[in-house]
């Protein structure tokens, strides 16, 4: 993968760049503008090489039509705030305002084009459709600058196809992560323990797959945990629970105490009668009771006050750690203590600690914990899983190809 810097001089070239700018919105307020900021190293070296720069990104997903629900102009704003200069926002993505917009654009001064899921052709399947529409974004730029970590999995138009028809390389954001996820694969200091959480165990089976090769301790929490403790024969009430996957968690277990890894599951929960999202509020009483001993009619909502020190424990006597999902329903209050433990424990690692992606990261930054906290917090949930499944990325591949 080629950086920036091997670009060349980019004073007055045109540099067409994809950025992950998908950020949490709340209305028109951006609740986490941590891709935002982990844009700007790129943006100002471009910026400072005297390039005039048109920046690709998505919010949402609109389908492929215009929607002011999935504008990019909350970011725009942002951006510019964070740059401390007007960033204009195209009013399409590759229309007549797009042209003018890049046309426009005077040495180091940067533009947004309108989110590139407007365009029915960015995600679609057809090759042939998403090379028509990649031409007209390579048709903005003279080299393309990859920076969108966050959405490297994905065979996109503004991903994939534009790298393959400029002169392109990696920005300082895309280099850092897969530098950081390449240690974690490749040559972690031991013990390795990876913390997985979130509702979906569906989500997780072929990371865990891959990282029981990989990590020497694996921490489960989340909605997720459940389907393991019904694996292992246990009454989980009214817990969010995955009947499809029950075995293939079975099978985990015993490989991974076949292969001397240790899994570590809670040792109690909270629960209550459910949760109600809107209100943000539990629904009945919360209790702690033990993860084998869920009473029928109550569901799990969090890891109880053991598990959390067991995880820490876990987590802090690591060399490396990462983690990806929150423990429980971190939103509700009554539900955030398993959270916030994990997070508080990677705070204390020495070592190297990674907290990945998309929702960890909003969590972290929600419950209150600062960036400089962890050793890294990376921009991709979805990205960083499926570097750490062991997939090929397109958008990483479609750089390390000659051209
Ligand atoms: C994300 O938030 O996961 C990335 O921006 C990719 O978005 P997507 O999952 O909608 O492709
Ligand atoms: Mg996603």
């Amino acid at each position: 993968m080629k950086s920036v810097s091997e670009l060349g001089d980019l004073r007055g070239k045109r540099v067409v760049i994809r950025c992950d700018f998908n950020v949490p919105l709340d209305g028109q307020t951006i609740t986490d503008d941590g891709r935002i900021r982990a844009a700007l190293p790129t943006l100002t070296e471009l910026r400072d090489a005297g390039a005039r720069v048109a920046v690709m990104a998505h919010l949402g997903r609109p389908k492929g039509e215009a929607n002011p629900k999935y504008s990019l102009a909350p970011v725009a704003a942002r951006l510019s705030e964070l740059l401390g200069t007007e960033v204009k926002l195209a009013a399409d993505v590759v229309g007549d305002s797009a042209k003018q917009t890049v046309d426009s654009l005077a040495d180091g001064e940067i533009a947004l084009l309108e989110n590139v899921r407007y365009e029915p052709a960015e995600e679609s399947k057809d090759e042939a459709e998403r090379a028509e529409l990649a031409a007209k974004y390579a048709a903005f730029g003279d080299v393309f600058v990859s920076d969108g970590f966050g959405v490297v999995h994905r065979k996109q138009a503004s991903v994939y196809d534009v790298a393959k028809l400029l002169p392109s390389a990696a920005g300082t954001l895309v280099k850092k992560e897969t530098d950081i996820l390449a240690t974690l694969t490749k040559d972690p200091a031991r013990p390795f323990v990876v913390v997985l959480g979130g509702a979906k165990v569906a989500d997780k089976l072929n990371v865990i797959d891959n990282l029981l090769k990989i990590a020497d301790t694996l921490v489960i929490g989340g909605g997720m945990l459940f389907t393991f403790l019904k694996a292992q024969g246990f009454e989980i009430g009214n817990s969010i629970v995955d009947e499809s996957n029950v075995e293939t968690c079975k099978r985990y277990l015993d490989e991974a105490a076949a292969a001397g890894k240790q899994i570590i599951l809670p040792v109690d929960v909270r629960v209550a009668d459910g949760a109600d999202f809107a209100a943000k509020t539990p629904q009945g009483d919360v209790e702690v009771v033990a993860a084998d001993a869920i009473p029928a009619g109550k569901a799990g909502l969090d890891i109880g006050p053991e598990s959390e020190k067991l995880f820490a424990d876990a987590i802090r006597g690591a060399k490396t750690v990462f983690w990806n999902g929150p423990m429980g329903v971190f939103e509700i209050e009554e539900f955030s203590n398993g959270t916030k433990a994990v997070a508080q424990a990677l705070t204390e690692v020495d070592g190297l600690s990674v907290v990945g992606g998309g929702d960890s990261a909003a969590a972290v930054r929600d419950l209150g914990f600062a960036d400089e906290a962890f050793g890294h917090i990376s921009t991709g949930g979805g990205a960083s899983l499926e570097y750490l499944e062991g997939k090929e990325l397109p958008g990483l591949t479609v750089l390390e190809e000659d051209k």
